[in-house]
This record gives C-alpha cells, structure tokens and sequence, in this order.
C-alpha cells in the first residue's frame, strides 16, 4: 500500500541528533518517513537516538563522529550509502558554544566555535554532495542562528560561525541549484533547551523583552521549519534563511 508519509523512502543525515534540538530533528523527520542517520560527537547519545527513532518504524544508524573530521565523516557518509542506498537530506545541526568578551576570548575558544560550527558543515555538506548530485535531488539545511544577523556581546565566536553558515548556505545554494539540490538556513532564537533551562528568572526576563512574541521557542518549532525546508513543499525554495525566532530579529 503506498504511504501518504511526505518523506517515505528518503535518508536524512543530522548532525548532533543525539540531544536537544537535533533530536527534535531527527524525531519529526522521521515521523514523516525519512530514514534517520545520526552523526553525534557523544556516541551513546547518537545510539539512544537511533533506538528511540527505530520506533517510529524508519531505519536508524548511529555514528560517533566529529563533523569536522573530514575523513570520519566520508566513512559515515560510505556506510550509510551501503545500508541504506542514499542521502537525500542532510541537516548541520551540531554547533556548540564557548562564550566570552572579545578581549578574555582565547584561540582555543575562537578555533573550537569555527571548527564545530562552520568548517563541519562545509565537511558534512562536501561529503554528502556527489551522491546527493549523482541522485540529481538533495535538500540540505543549515542551523545557523538569529546571532549570526544581529551579533550578541560575548558571542564574537558564535556569531561569526553563524554568520558565516548563512554565506555559506548562499553560496552553495548558488553552485548546485541546477542539480536539483536546495540549501537553505534555519536561524532559530531563544530556543527552550537544557541550556536556556539553566538561566535566572531575571535573565529570562530580560531576553522575552527583546522577543515580540513574548515566549521562548520550543525544539518542535525549529523541526516544523526544517521539515519544510526538505519536503518538496519547498521545491523553489534555496539560499534562504528562514527565522524561527518569535519576531526576534526582525
Ligand atoms: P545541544 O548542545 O543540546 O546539542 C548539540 C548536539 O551536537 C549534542 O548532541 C552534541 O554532542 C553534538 N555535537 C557537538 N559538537 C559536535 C561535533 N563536533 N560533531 C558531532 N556532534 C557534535 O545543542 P542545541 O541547543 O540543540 O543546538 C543545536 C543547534 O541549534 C546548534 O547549531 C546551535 O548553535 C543552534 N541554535 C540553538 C539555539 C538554542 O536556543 N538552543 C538557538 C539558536 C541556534
């Protein structure tokens, strides 16, 4: 019987699925069908991952990997093409942070935040795009965030790398549309994770003043944009930047 599931058949790549909002990811996506393969620096993490989605009836791999790895990441990128014959999709959704003031913030601060956040997607996207150009189809969608446009104080690393996957996302968009791929961002900004769990109420306060909608985002809200950026309700869409983020930076 056919399925009426959007994404039925597709393989999806997320970087970082094993916790928060690439988790969201990875879970909605396959809920829509799509196979799941998740490269996560915390392996145990990308194994629970793949064992909770498997539930959803998809096919699930785990990977312990680092995107930035180029050659780690060509070995993930050549397993799943042998368990699961493509790649369809893919989202560079692992970043961290290493927050400072310019003047405290030291190399290995600055180096981790561009290596994590910019060089691993430029890894990821260059590993997936010959199979992703030999299927003449392929949707890939970049975690960039609303401080890769508006700049934030102690974040000169971060938004950097932010800012820099949004030229990136425009870029390549450019260099492969007439492949039938797509490359789009999601900026998502005050997004209720374990990170923003920890802040003061004061602090809470202060950043849903500057959010028009008054309210933090939820996980869900990001993986709601990023399931339309790699359905083909989306087909003419690419090179966008697509702000989940309550009128945050608008
Ligand atoms: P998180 O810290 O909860 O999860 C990140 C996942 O990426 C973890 O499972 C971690 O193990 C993995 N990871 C980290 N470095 C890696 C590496 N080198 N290779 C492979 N995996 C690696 O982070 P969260 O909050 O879910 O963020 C996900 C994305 O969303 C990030 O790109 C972040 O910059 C972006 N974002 C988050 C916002 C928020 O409010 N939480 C706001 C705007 C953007």
């Amino acid at each position: 019987m056919a399925s009426d599931k959007e994404l039925e058949g597709r393989v999806a790549l997320v970087t970082g699925g094993g916790a928060g909002i690439g988790l969201a990811i990875a879970r909605t996506l396959a809920e829509d069908g799509a196979h799941i393969v998740v490269p996560d620096f915390n392996g145990e993490a990308a194994e629970a991952a793949a064992a909770e989605l498997k539930g959803l009836g998809v096919q699930a791999l785990a990977f312990q990997a680092d995107v930035a790895d180029a050659a780690r990441m060509d070995e993930v990128v050549a397993a799943t093409l042998d368990a699961l014959g493509g790649v369809h999709i893919l989202v560079n959704n692992a970043g961290i942070t290493r927050d400072a003031l310019l003047l405290r913030m030291d190399e290995a601060q600055w180096d981790a935040v561009l290596r994590t956040n910019l060089r691993g997607a430029y890894v990821c996207s260059k590993a997936v795009l010959r199979q992703m150009m030999k299927q003449r189809q392929g949707a890939i969608v970049n975690i960039a965030s609303v401080v890769g446009l508006m700049g934030n104080a102690g974040q000169c690393n971060y938004s950097a790398s932010k800012a820099g996957l949004i030229g990136l996302t425009k870029s390549l968009a450019r260099e492969v549309a007439s492949r039938g791929i797509r490359v789009n961002a999601v900026a998502p900004g005050f997004i209720a994770t374990a990170m923003t769990d920890q802040l003061t109420d004061e602090q809470r306060q202060g950043i849903l003043h500057t959010v028009p909608a008054g309210a933090l985002g939820e996980p869900q809200d990001v993986a709601n944009a990023v399931r339309f950026l790699c359905s083909d309700a989306s087909r003419y869409i690419t090179g966008e930047v697509l702000r989940v983020d309550g009128g945050m930076a608008m």
